[in-house]
């Protein structure tokens, strides 16, 4: 027998979503695998648990449900999703299918009612997916990669907060990919303790199959969903960078943003993030051993045709006490610096290890910075995921 069409339902009210299981579940044919309520959260529970069908309550006020609908439809979703109303009603049935709602049902329909129109609009949905040649599995997210040629210019922090920032500030489903390894302190710096990590995803098995791979990240309270260094520094020797493009583009095709954090200087493992992101952030502080290695660092990427369209310099501790000006650590790097971040010292302490400064204190210039980044980042487009060949053919690497 077929496995049952996975359904997740978007209502806040418990005894509507039990009621609905019931009549669902009966069938056999369908699977009602979770609930949530309006707003980001439906988005981040589908990406999570990727139902084949979203069924979303429709109720005043009409705009909250109208909302969650097109943040679910957005892009180019995998699942179907259908609006539920408690009657019917010509206006509301319009609005919730110009949202992109692909039917609308009567919630005190029949069980065999409901399972059957449920059916029908997943079926038009698969039709027209087959139809227009679009790949469902196929990379529609975003990568951005943190790096940097010195240690400590704050590459995790950037990462970290802006992946936080990314799921606060948009409906976006986000994933964090820490390829510091040995020592990767994501984990850490959200408090979480994963039980997998980056080596359990570079197998073939899980990198075949979307729904072991997403089993493996850890979602934290703010929503990000988290894949952790090795959690034995001891096992780091083993990673294979040549997999990791294709672990992060997998990802790509679950999370509309994928960020992703790296070890200090030009490894392999960093050019092979670098090669399938569409965003590269280089990170450096102003300094004059960082401004000096990081000038080098961008002579080095454009002798070797990197994309410059996909490159972003990130002025991070800008006017921090170390003599060096933005303004002159601008004009040392010969390059455009698209986004500074305040020197924030004493936020940075205060806020507790294990909580984001984004989500600790999001009225802080730090915050406000990152949160910036995140804006943009939602709203505009990237640039097009070009890959970097010419770099990945030499072997000439910048370390810390
Ligand atoms: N904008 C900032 N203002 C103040 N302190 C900062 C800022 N950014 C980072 N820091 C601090 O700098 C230190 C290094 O930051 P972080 O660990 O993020 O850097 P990194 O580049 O990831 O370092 P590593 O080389 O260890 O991976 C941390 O103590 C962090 O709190
Ligand atoms: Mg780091």
């Amino acid at each position: 027998m077929a496995e049952p069409l996975k359904i997740l339902i978007i209502d806040p009210h418990p005894e509507a979503v039990t009621s609905l299981r019931r009549a669902l579940n009966s069938s056999g044919t369908l699977e009602v695998v979770g609930d949530a309520g309006f707003g980001p959260v439906a988005s981040t529970w589908a990406h999570t648990l990727e139902p084949a069908i979203v069924i979303v309550s429709v109720e005043e006020p009409v705009t909250r449900s109208l909302t969650t609908i097109q943040a679910l439809t957005r892009g180019n979703p995998r699942w179907t999703v259908v609006g539920l109303v408690n009657q019917f009603d010509r206006e509301v049935f319009r609005r919730t299918v110009l949202a992109g709602a692909r039917d609308v049902l009567v919630r005190n329909s029949s069980a065999s009612d409901l399972h059957d129109s449920l059916i029908q609009a997943h079926n038009a949905d698969a039709l027209r997916i087959a139809a227009s040649g679009v790949d469902p599995a196929a990379p529609t997210g975003s990568i951005i990669t943190m790096f940097g040629v010195k240690g400590g210019v704050g590459r995790t922090t950037l990462a970290t907060n802006l992946a936080v920032a990314l799921a606060q500030e948009s409906s976006a489903s986000v994933a964090l990919v820490d390829l510091d390894v040995p020592f990767g302190d994501v984990a850490l710096m959200l408090d979480i303790h994963p039980e997998n990590d980056v080596l359990d995803a570079l197998s073939d098995p899980v990198l075949d199959d979307l729904e072991r791979l997403q089993k493996l990240l850890v979602r934290t309270p703010q929503g990000v969903h988290v894949l952790a260094a090795p959690l034995a520094p001891d096992d780091s020797g083993t990673l294979d960078s040549s997999r990791v493009g294709r672990l992060l583009t997998r990802l790509a095709a679950l999370h509309q943003f994928v960020v992703v954090d790296t070890p200090s200087g030009l490894t392999e493992l960093t050019a092979a993030a670098l090669d399938v992101s569409e965003l590269a952030m280089l990170v450096t502080t102003p300094e004059v051993a960082a401004l000096r290695r990081t000038h080098a660092c961008l002579r080095l990427l454009q002798g070797l045709e990197f994309s410059t369209s996909k490159l972003q310099l990130v002025l991070n501790r800008a006017e921090s006490k170390t003599r060096v000006s933005a303004a002159e650590a601008i004009e040392a790097l010969g390059h455009p610096v698209v986004w500074r971040i305040a020197n924030d010292y004493h936020t940075m302490q205060s806020s507790a290890l294990g909580q984001p400064v984004v989500e600790a204190a999001p009225k802080a210039h730090i915050s406000k910075d990152i949160q910036l980044i995140a804006r943009q980042l939602a709203g505009a487009p990237m640039a097009s995921r070009g890959s970097w060949l010419p770099w990945r053919r030499r072997t000439a690497l910048v370390t810390a």
